[in-house]
Formats: C-alpha cells, sequence, structure tokens
C-alpha cells in the first residue's frame, strides 16, 4: 500500500523530503491541488472541500494512511477529516512548543498563511504553550506565490519579507518557526534580514507521527506526483519537481 502526502501545491514537498530520509522503503503520492493553489487565502469550507476531494482520490490510489503537508488545511480541517475517515491522517503541528522549549530565552516568530495565523488551532496553541508570552504571528501570504514561481530568492522576496516584518524589532527574535510548508524553501532570505535566528518546521514531528500509525513495508522507495488528481508525467514538470527537492536540499543546511 501506499502513504498519501498532499499540499496545496508545492510546500508539502518539503515534508516528502523528510520522508525519503525517515521512510526510504515505502510506496508515496505526493499530490499538489496545483488548481486551487494558495488555500491560506480561501475560506475554511472551500478548503474543506478540497481535502476531502483529496483524501477520497488518495484512499482509491490505495492510500494506508495520508499526511496533510500543509498546515492551513490542518488547521481548517483535520479534524472533521479524522471524524469522517477512519485511515490515520497525520497533520501538521507548527513547532511552536519545541522553539520555546529550546530557544525560550528570547522572542518567537512564528509565520503562516492568514487561515492558519488567525485559526483556532494555533490560538489554542499558543495560549497552551506561550506561558511568557514570547511568540509573535505574522502572515506572509506572498511566499507561497513566489514558491510556486520557483523564485525562492532575490530582490522581490527580500524587499516582500522586509517590508512585511518591518512592524517587527527582528533582534529580539532567537527562533523562526515555519508555520507553512511552502517556507521551508525561503530560510536564505530569512537569514539575511534575522541572521541571529534558528529555524523550526513540524517536518520530522510529522513524520515520526506518520510512523507510529503505519505497519511498515520493505519496498523500493517511489513516489507518483499528481497535480488536483492528474498524474504528472511530463518531462518539463518532472524537471519543476526536482529543481524543488534540490532547493530543499540547500535550505537543509540553514539551521
Ligand atoms: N503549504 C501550505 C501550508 O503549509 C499552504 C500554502 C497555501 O496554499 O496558502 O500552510
Amino acid at each position: 500500500m501506499k502513504i498519501g502526502i498532499f499540499d496545496s501545491g508545492m510546500g508539502g514537498l518539503s515534508v516528502l523530503h523528510t520522508a525519503r530520509k525517515l521512510l526510504p522503503h515505502e510506496h508515496f503520492i505526493y499530490y499538489a491541488d496545483e488548481n486551487h493553489v494558495p488555500y491560506g487565502e480561501k475560506s475554511k469550507e472551500e478548503i474543506v472541500g478540497f481535502v476531502d476531494e483529496i483524501i477520497r482520490f488518495m484512499i482509491a490510489h490505495d492510500a494506508k494512511a495520508i499526511v496533510i503537508a500543509c498546515n492551513t488545511a490542518t488547521s481548517a480541517a483535520v479534524k472533521l477529516m479524522r471524524q469522517k475517515y477512519s485511515l490515520p491522517i497525520i497533520g501538521m503541528e507548527p513547532a511552536v512548543k519545541k522553539a520555546i522549549d529550546l530557544y525560550g530565552d528570547r522572542k518567537v516568530l512564528v509565520c503562516a498563511t492568514p487561515i492558519t495565523v488567525k485559526g483556532e488551532k494555533m490560538i489554542k496553541l499558543v495560549e497552551r504553550v506561550d506561558k511568557e508570552h514570547l511568540v509573535d504571528l505574522v502572515a506572509l501570504p506572498e511566499l507561497v506565490r513566489f514558491a510556486e514561481k520557483q523564485e525562492f530568492e532575490g530582490e522581490a522576496v527580500l524587499s516582500y519579507l522586509q517590508e512585511a516584518l518591518s512592524y517587527f524589532d527582528l533582534s529580539q527574535y532567537g527562533s523562526l518557526v515555519l508555520g507553512c510548508t511552502h517556507f521551508n524553501y525561503f530560510k536564505d532570505s530569512f537569514q539575511k534580514i534575522m541572521p541571529q535566528v534558528h529555524f523550526l518546521d513540524g517536518n520530522t514531528g510529522t513524520i515520526n507521527q506518520l510512523i507510529k500509525n503505519i505497519d511498515s513495508e520493505m519496498n523500493s522507495f517511489s513516489v507518483e506526483y499528481y497535480y488536483s488528481g492528474k498524474k504528472v508525467t511530463d518531462e518539463k514538470e518532472l524537471k519543476r519537481i526536482k529543481r524543488y527537492l534540490s532547493r530543499l536540499d540547500e535550505m537543509e543546511q540553514i539551521e
């Protein structure tokens, strides 16, 4: 059987990138909802509809477990989907607790999409773990668009970040929580304006959670890619996906 991983687009490849290391003997389906990206500025109801369709697709394609490699979709839909389906559905959790545990001597900046930042899940998480009021939240929706265009660095990305973060005293932060899987592509740009921060994402935590919930198999690692239900077979598109994965190899070096 297979493990289904999905995102609104190409951000969830950062979760697949981690899965490749921790689960090298599984078959994966990676589904990017390219017809509907970005999710972060849509309504909760719309997102629930997209996620439901993807989960049905995954089940029809022999999935034994599903990873929602998208903080936004997790925030909007994981609870409902777990009520509706019986297979394991693993979601993303922004690594806010880990940031406080490891770097709680300084402030923590959590960046995500507007839906995630405003969502009940995030508000409850921060209430639960942020006893000393160290956490600030910021929505950076434009980064999702840059990522989808493979515009990972350069003047436009940098000035967007500078502008969006201009309300914060950036020197006060010891860690930056990447609360959107699309943001892993931009660590070098973040580092230019916040050179002191440590980066945290929820990827390893999510895959470890997956491991606890599946019976593992001994296959040779493989991935089938789909864009909104359509299998990706075009060489040009497969090369595009490869470029994302190599970008993630580079970004992995930045901690
Ligand atoms: N990659 C997604 C996340 O982790 C969502 C990006 C979007 O579609 O807005 O939140």
